[in-house]
């Protein structure tokens, strides 16, 4: 999944390279609402695991913005 490098899209996975873009378009494309579809999905979280509080700090303001407000935990 490759998206154009802007200032603001911040790396969220090293070990594969995915961006912020990236992991909302997972979620956009798939409809992942944990992190296990997103990792099953984009690969994303797969590796070392460090990734894995940036996942889920993406796909909590990306629900933000869309539903206003985060899922429950
Ligand atoms: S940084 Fe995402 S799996 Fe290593």
């Amino acid at each position: 999944m490759a998206t154009i490098e802007t200032a603001n899209d911040k790396m969220v996975c090293y070990c594969y390279g995915l961006r912020e873009s990236d992991i909302q378009q997972t979620v956009q494309l798939h409809g992942c609402q944990e992190l296990q579809a997103v990792m099953s999905c984009s690969g994303a979280g797969t590796g070392c695991t460090a990734c894995h509080r940036r996942i889920q700090a993406v796909m909590n303001k990306q629900a933000t913005e869309t539903y206003g407000a985060a899922p429950l935990k």
